[in-house]
């Protein structure tokens, strides 16, 4: 249906609209596009499902986050984005094929932007328990890593048209289903932060409890040094692209 009022009464809306990268472009030059789809959007649920939970996806994901809450109204427990789940999976994904082994066999959490500033904690990926740094070198690490950030460009390049489906897909029936199922799970999810990690007024990937009313709690990882520094760098960049979108807000083109 095109008709909005087919959602009245939804206990969750997922927003995928938007326009998809084309092969070079980056997540963040479809900010002014995809704003402009969103930002109604957002209004529309308000209205027609206001007890909704909502997962965005739409990209930039961090700022569309963000983009969502502010024009719905809804509380942060009800606005969320989809970028670590599908990340985290990539990454596993690689360094599974890389040993051999099943993807179910390899632990790993991406936190941060959905770009070139995730956060992989690499500390803590594990395989079956082992952790994965005495399996692999830290440079082949890196080289997984860097293809988990490139992940997204990769099958755009690939595709030609149209950006990810699969795994993106994949990723929102796992939120969608600790959200429905009311199952407690913890995953990496885009919500806005309110002094976790140090970090306010601001949307980033970080570890959330999901249930029925969507984010039960932010999970507060003891983070290294550095990985708690590359959150702080993500969050940074999140706000700019939300300056930048106000400003074009108050001065479009
Ligand atoms: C990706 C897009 C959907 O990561 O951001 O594939």
């Amino acid at each position: 249906t095109t008709d909005y009022g087919a959602m009245a009464g939804s206990r969750l809306v997922i927003i995928t609209a938007g326009m998809s990268r084309k092969p070079g472009m980056s997540r963040d030059d479809l900010l002014a596009a995809n704003a402009n789809i969103v930002g109604p959007i957002a209004e529309r649920i308000a209205k027609t499902a206001p007890e909704a939970v909502v997962i965005v996806v739409t990209n930039p994901l961090d700022v569309m986050v963000a983009l969502t809450l502010l024009r719905s109204g809804f509380p942060r427990q009800r606005v969320m984005g989809m970028a670590g789940v599908l990340d985290s999976a990539r990454l596993r994904a690689f360094i599974a094929e890389r040993l051999s082994v099943p993807p179910s066999d390899v632990q790993a959490m991406v936190l941060g932007s959905h770009g070139d500033l995730m956060v992989p904690l690499i500390s803590s990926i594990t395989v079956k328990g082992e952790p994965v740094t005495q399996r692999l070198s830290a440079s082949d690490v890196a080289t997984l890593v860097q293809r988990t950030k490139d992940g997204g460009a990769e099958i755009v390049a690939l595709l030609k048209q149209g950006s990810a489906f699969y795994a993106p897909a994949t990723g929102i029936v796992e939120m969608a289903g600790a959200i429905l199922q009311d199952r407690h799970a913890v995953l990496p999810v885009c919500a806005s932060l309110d002094g976790e990690y140090g970090l306010r007024d601001v949307c980033i990937g970080v570890p959330a409890q999901l249930g029925a009313v969507g984010i039960e709690r932010i999970v507060e990882l003891p983070l290294s040094v550095d990985e708690h520094g590359a959150l702080v760098d993500a969050a940074a960049q999140v706000r700019q692209g939300i300056s930048a979108l106000a400003a074009l807000q108050a001065n479009p083109r």
